[in-house]
């Protein structure tokens, strides 16, 4: 079975190419390197360097000839969606369209698009099921619901099967502490850095998942007759201050933060409803918090190890 995975140099995408590549898929990455890493790519992957949006992306598809897709390139970023929503949308919802097209053109058994909890917007009750309204407050929010909706009515129109997964707040190894979603990257990599970390407020929640549950939701999800929208998560909250505690006591790097003021337009609290995957495609949560807070420090520890030996 060969699936081709945009986004695979990225922090999701390079980790759902590892778990494919433990069940013996054959795995394409195409990538366009604007946010991923060459470096994240394992080996026994294809690589072609790629744009979503580029005309010759067809060609891969011709060479490749797919079974499945697994469609995770993204601008995932709400600043930059804010400051440039025609990029963003230009990625996330006309990118999509394309390798939708391509993927009912060459026969693909089954396409899923990365979404995000993003598009429910501040909730109305918790937690967060799939039926939820959906409320965008940022261009990212909105060009990822755009294009939910073209694959929701492309699959309708045109019998394409598909998945849809809205993930909530991933995190893990690899994870760009230099972009604005990974609290928990940015937390221990400023830490151990000896950099002051900022705490904006602390007292809301988030739904945090490791990276790794998310890897096998994608390849659970793939295998299985499920349709639709399903949201990853872990089901449960975290205060950002609890969590910074518990990133201290694993660092040993006990600094006092600095508190700000709650951003504006911030979601207070957010957990997200999982129990349409479990039930669908028989997806468990595996990793704790905890076990997943330890193999993430783990690695960052190891990576400023390496780069110090290296000097
Ligand atoms: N990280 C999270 O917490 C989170 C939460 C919800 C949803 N998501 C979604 O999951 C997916 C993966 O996110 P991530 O955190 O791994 O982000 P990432 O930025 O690490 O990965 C995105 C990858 O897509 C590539 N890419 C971007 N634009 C491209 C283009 N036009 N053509 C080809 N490749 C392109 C980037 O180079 C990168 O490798 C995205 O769709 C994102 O919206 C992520």
């Amino acid at each position: 079975m060969k699936v081709l995975i945009t986004g695979g140099a990225g922090f999701i995408g390079s980790h759902v190419i590892e778990e494919l590549l433990e069940y013996e898929f054959q795995v394409v990455s195409v990538d366009n390197y604007v946010t991923g890493f060459k470096e994240n790519l394992c080996e026994g992957v294809k690589k072609y360097e790629m744009d979503l949006n580029d005309p010759k992306f067809e060609s891969i598809f011709i060479e490749e000839q797919p079974d499945y897709v697994i469609h995770l390139a993204a601008q995932a970023s709400v600043m930059v969606s804010m400051n440039d929503p025609y990029f963003d949308f230009l990625t996330n919802t006309v990118g999509t369209i394309n390798v939708m097209l391509l993927s009912k053109k060459y026969n693909v058994r089954k396409f899923l698009f990365a979404s995000s909890a993003a598009v429910y917007g501040e909730p109305e009750y918790l937690p967060i099921d799939e039926n939820h309204s959906i409320n965008s407050q940022s261009f990212y929010a909105l060009s990822k619901h755009s294009a939910e909706n073209y694959i929701k009515h492309y699959s309708v129109f045109n019998g394409l099967d598909s998945c849809i997964l809205r993930f909530s707040n991933v995190y893990g190894p690899r994870q760009n502490e230099m972009g604005e979603a990974g609290v928990i990257s940015i937390f221990i990599n400023r830490l151990l850095a000896d950099k002051e970390v900022s705490i904006y407020d602390g007292s809301q929640t988030r739904d945090f998942i490791y990276v790794k549950d998310v890897a096998s939701a994608c390849r659970l999800a793939l295998m299985s007759e499920a349709k639709g929208v399903f949201n990853i998560s872990s089901c449960s909250e975290t205060g950002i201050e609890e969590l910074y505690n518990k990133i201290t006591e694993l660092t040993g790097i006990n600094t006092i933060p600095l508190y700000e003021p709650r951003r504006l337009g911030e979601i207070v609290q957010s957990i997200l409803d999982n129990r349409r995957a479990i039930n669908e495609f028989d997806w468990h949560v595996q990793y704790s918090l905890q076990e997943g807070l330890n193999e993430t420090t783990r690695f960052y520890t190891n990576k400023r190890l390496s780069v110090n030996v290296e000097k």
